[in-house]
C-alpha cells in the first residue's frame, strides 16, 4: 500500500469540505477535546540508524564505515571510549527490536541500511550477499509483524572506501550513490515502499566536512560543508529520478529526504523577522529551497552573502558551489515528502559585527546570528536538547507558508536522559509536542502524514556513546543478552496510538 498517494488524495477530497466549514462557521474541532484525534490515516512510527544498533561490525564480509575509523582510530573522541561494534546487537537480535515495535503499536520501522554491509567498497564489485540476506530477514519479518519498513538509505556511516575517494564532497559520490541506491529498490522495492535517500545533511555536511568535529572528520570549514551539501542533493536527485525512470511504475513507492532543523524565536523585541527567516534559510532553507521552492536554487541570502565573503576572502569563485541550470531542475522537486526531524529551538538575533576576513570562513560566520536559549527551557541530556514544543508547531507553520504546504514526514522526535524506566520527563516530552503536532494538523491544516519517534531502543548516540539515551525501550547495556525492556514513555506512546489522542496531562502509573 501506498500511503502518500493516499494522504493525497485524502487531503484532496478534504480541501473542499474544510473551505465549507469555515464559510458556515461550524464549531471548530478544537472545541471539543473529545474529538481532537489524529485522522485515521497518519501513521505512527519509531526510528533508529545501522551503525547505532547493529553491531556486527566485521561479520559476514562488512567493510569498515567512517564511524567504524573514528570509533577505532580515534576513541578518544567518544565518551567513554565507546563504539558500535556490538551497539544493542541488532544484527542478531532485530526481531527482539520488533517484538518491541509491536507492543507499542507502531504502524512503521524507519531503519537505515548499512552500505558498507552490502557493498563495502561502494560498487557492485565488493556485493555481499550476507548483507543483502540480513536486510531482507528483517524486512520480511516487519511484514510479516505488520509493520511497514520505512528505509532510510544512507545515516551518516558511509563506507570508509567511498571515503578515502572524497565521499561527499566529491563530484564522484553522486555515481557510487546512484549505483547504491539501484541495488536497495533492486532487492527490496518489491516490499520498500518507502525510502528516505539522507538523514540530516546539515548535521554531517557542517560537523562532518566543515568544523570536522564530527565523522568523518574531514577539516575544511567554510568550504567542505558547501561542497557536501552540494553533493548531497545532487545524489539525493539522482536517485529520486532513477526510481522515477526504472521502479515507481512498478514498485509504486515514494522516496524523500530527512532534512533537521531549529525553529528560532526572537531574541528581544529588536530582532526583525528577516532576521527569523535568515536563520531558517541557514539551516533548513539550505535544502529546502532547492528541493521545495517554486524556484529552485539555494536560498538568494546565501548566494549573495558567501559571494562576497569569497571576494572579501581574496577567492576568485564562491565557497557555494554554482548550482547549474541543469543542476537546478534535476533537484528541484524530486522528492515525493519532506522528511523532518524536530528536537529543539533557539532565540536568535543578528550578530552586530562586521565580517571578519582574519578568523576562518564557516557558515556560521556566513549567517551572522548569535543563538541563545530562554532560561525557561527545560533541558535533556543533551546539552543541545531544550526542550520547545511550541517550535515544532512553528516549522510546521513555515513549511506550509514558505513551500505551499508540502507533504512532510516527521521522521524523528525524542528526549534523552540516563536511561531510567520511570521516564516522566520524555513522557511529558512527547505529550506535548504531540499536542502540538495535533494543532499543526487540524487547526493550521499543515499537511503531515506521520510521526516517528527517536528511537525504538537505547542506542549508540555518536560522540556521546552510551552516556544519553533515547529509547522507549531500555537496553541493559551490561549483558551480553542485551535484554530490551519497556520504559513508561511505550507505554504512553501506545495509548496515543490506540486512543489517536493526545491527553491533557499525564496520569501518572504505578
Ligand atoms: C524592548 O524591551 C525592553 C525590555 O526588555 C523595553 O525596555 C523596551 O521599551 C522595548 N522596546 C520596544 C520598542 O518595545
Ligand atoms: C543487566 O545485566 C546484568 C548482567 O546480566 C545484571 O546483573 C543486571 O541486573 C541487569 N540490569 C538490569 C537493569 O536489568
Amino acid at each position: 500500500m501506498n500511503w502518500v498517494k493516499f494522504v493525497v488524495l485524502l487531503a484532496l477530497l478534504l480541501v473542499p469540505l474544510i473551505d465549507c466549514a469555515k464559510l458556515i462557521e461550524v464549531t471548530p474541532v478544537s472545541g471539543n477535546a473529545e474529538e481532537r484525534r489524529f485522522p485515521e490515516w497518519f501513521k505512527f512510527g519509531a526510528a533508529t540508524a545501522a551503525y547505532q544498533i547493529e553491531g556486527g561490525w566485521n561479520e559476514d564480509g562488512r567493510g569498515a564505515s567512517v564511524w567504524d575509523t573514528l570509533t577505532h582510530d580515534y576513541p578518544e573522541l567518544v565518551v567513554n571510549r565507546d563504539n558500535g561494534d556490538v551497539a544493542a546487537d541488532s544484527y542478531h537480535r532485530f526481531r527482539e527490536d520488533i517484538k518491541a515495535l509491536q507492543e507499542v503499536g507502531f504502524n512503521f520501522y524507519r531503519f537505515s541500511i548499512s552500505w558498507a554491509r552490502i557493498l563495502p567498497e561502494g560498487d557492485l564489485s565488493s556485493l555481499k550477499q550476507a548483507g543483502i540476506d540480513y536486510y531482507n530477514k528483517l524486512i520480511d519479518a516487519l511484514i510479516e509483524a505488520g509493520i511497514e519498513p520505512v528505509v532510510t538509505m544512507v545515516h551518516y556511516d558511509l563506507p570508509q572506501y567511498v571515503q578515502n575517494l572524497g565521499g561527499l564532497a566529491s563530484p564522484l559520490f553522486v555515481k557510487y550513490f546512484k549505483i547504491y541506491a539501484n541495488t536497495l529498490f533492486r532487492n527490496y522495492g518489491d516490499r520498500v515502499k518507502m525510502w528516505i535517500t539522507h538523514n540530516e545533511p546539515f548535521d554531517f555536511c557542517v560537523e562532518g566536512y566543515g568544523s570536522g568535529i564530527d565523522g568523518p572528520l574531514v577539516r575544511a570549514s567554510g568550504v567542505g560543508e558547501y561542497l557536501c551539501g552540494h553533493y548531497t542533493l545532487l545524489s539525493h536527485a539522482a536517485a529520486y529520478h532513477l526510481y522515477d525512470q526504472r521502479y515507481r511504475k512498478e514498485q509504486g513507492g515514494s522516496i524523500g529526504i530527512t532534512l533537521s532543523g531549529r525553529f528560532f524565536f526572537p531574541a528581544s523585541n529588536e530582532t526583525v523577522p528577516s532576521v527569523i527567516d535568515r536563520a531558517l534559510q541557514y539551516q533548513l532553507g539550505w535544502f529546502t529551497h532547492p528541493l521545495f521552492s517554486e524556484s529552485g536554487g539555494y536560498p538568494p541570502i546565501m548566494i549573495e552573502d558567501i559571494a562576497d565573503h569569497s571576494l572579501l576572502e581574496g577567492r576568485t569563485m564562491s565557497r557555494l558551489p554554482e548550482m547549474s541550470e541543469r543542476e537546478r531542475k534535476l533537484i528541484k522537486g524530486s522528492a515525493d515528502f519532506l522528511g523532518y526531524n524536530y528536537y529543539s529551538s533557539r532565540l536568535v538575533e543578528r550578530d552586530p559585527r562586521e565580517y571578519d576576513i582574519g578568523s576562518p570562513p564557516s557558515l556560521d560566520k556566513d549567517a551572522g546570528l548569535i543563538y541563545s536559549v530562554k532560561p525557561s527551557w527545560k533541558r535533556a541530556k543533551s546539552s543541545w536538547l531544550y526542550v520547545v514544543p511550541e517550535g515544532l508547531r512553528g516549522i510546521l507553520n513555515w513549511f506550509k507558508e514558505e513551500y505551499n504546504n508540502p507533504l512532510v514526514f516527521i521522521t524523528e522526535n525524542g528526549f534523552s536522559d540516563d536511561g531510567q524506566l520511570e521516564d516522566h520527563d520524555r513522557v511529558e516530552y512527547y505529550r506535548a509536542h504531540l499536542e502540538q503536532l495535533l494543532g499543526a494538523i487540524l487547526d493550521d491544516e499543515c499537511s503531515v502524514m506521520g510521526f516517528t519517534a527517536w528511537s525504538i531502543i537505547d542506542n549508540f548516540e555518536w560522540l556521546r556513546g552510551y552516556s544519553e539515551k533515547f529509547g522507549l525501550y531500555h537496553v541493559n547495556y551490561s549483558s551480553p543478552t542485551r535484554e530490551r525492556t519497556p520504559k513508561l514513555s511505550s507505554k504512553f506512546i501506545h495509548e496515543v496510538i490506540q486512543s489517536r489522542q493526545v491527553p491533557s496531562n499525564v496520569i501518572s502509573r504505578g
